[in-house]
């Protein structure tokens, strides 16, 4: 359900919408049955939240409508959903609702975050226009599974963009979504565990969806697709295809479906670890435990590779 606030929220932003005149705060005032100032009050917070709303003498207008990613624009079903104008991370703010005790897919969205992680030391850049949320899953797959959660979104996000906008996105071991070799999107987990049962798994993504790149190493969906795109499409997309996936598949079949979306599988790579070690090989998919196999042919044994590996430019044999 929604809360009053937010109801009302809604109630302003539809008047505003469907007026094609200034909409007077005593007119909001008689349909919402409260005071001037409680409007005026009301109509700030839409303001500080990036709503481009313009009080001019004969009444408000709504100046030009944004792609917001609160609750109350989508139709329904956003029980478990909060959306920030800004956040530290997605990841922080997720983590305090696991600690609460929120249910399973509690979504944590931000317009921009001022702290976005990347996997390791690395940031994320998140300045409005990006998709940027985490979403608090409670596993039933116990803890070796756990890379499953990650593959089903990298998939879904494949799937939801073919889908949707006919944008084929490659999936990169271990967690990256990539067109034409630029990284699209990124996804970042973390996890609590009890013995065996994962307690939590926060799974957070980045998608460029219409936000500004400086590196020509990324990519947006608004680039590829030549025009900008309704980021509560995608997201609603996208969580659909994750819950289908998650649902009716097999766990060890999630990697099947990641493997036909991979693009490098097949290649010769030569890989390198964070650790600075090299290894080469032919990538020819995963195995149960999502380590990533290099075959190294002529009767040597293959090389199973778990964790953070970079494939550097130029050095694909
Ligand atoms: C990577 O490719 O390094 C992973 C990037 C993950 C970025 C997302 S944006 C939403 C969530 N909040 C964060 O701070 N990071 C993840």
């Amino acid at each position: 359900m929604v809360n009053d606030s937010n109801q009302t929220r809604k109630t302003i932003l539809d008047g505003l919408r469907n007026s094609s005149t200034p909409l007077s705060g005593a007119r909001l005032a008689e349909i919402l049955d409260m005071s001037r100032v409680a409007v005026w009050k009301h109509i700030q917070v839409l303001r500080e939240m990036g709503y481009d709303i313009d009080p001019t003498p004969s009444g408000y207008i709504l100046q030009s409508d944004g792609d917001h990613l609160y609750r109350w624009e989508f139709e329904k079903g956003k029980e478990d959903y909060k959306a920030f104008r800004e956040l530290d991370s997605t990841m922080e703010e997720a983590r305090r609702e696991a600690a609460k005790g929120c249910r399973s897919f509690t979504t944590i969205v931000a317009e921009s975050q001022s702290e976005g992680r990347g996997r390791g030391t690395r940031k994320w850049d998140s300045r409005e226009g990006g998709l940027y949320f985490t979403w608090v899953i409670r596993p039933e797959l116990p803890l070796p599974f756990h890379y499953i959660y990650t593959l089903a979104a990298a998939t879904a996000l494949s799937v939801t963009a073919e889908e949707l906008y006919g944008i084929h996105l490659r999936t990169k071991w271990p967690n990256d979504l990539l067109w034409e070799n630029r990284k699209a999107a990124g996804i970042l987990a973390e996890m609590e565990t009890r013995g065996d049962r994962i307690e939590w798994l926060n799974l957070g993504m980045g998608i460029n969806v219409n936000n500004r790149l400086d590196s020509p190493e990324a990519v947006s969906l608004e680039e590829i697709r030549g025009s900008r795109l309704d980021r509560k499409e995608v997201l609603l997309s996208l969580e659909k295809n994750y819950r289908k996936i998650l649902i009716e598949e097999n766990p060890l079949s999630v990697r099947r479906h990641w493997e036909k979306r991979c693009g490098s599988i097949g290649k010769k790579m030569k890989l390198k670890s964070a650790r600075g070690e090299t290894f080469s090989g032919r990538f020819t998919g995963l195995d149960p435990s999502g380590s990533l196999i290099l075959e190294k042919g002529s009767g040597k044994a293959d090389t199973a590779l778990f964790g953070d590996i970079y494939i550097k430019e130029g050095e694909i044999l």
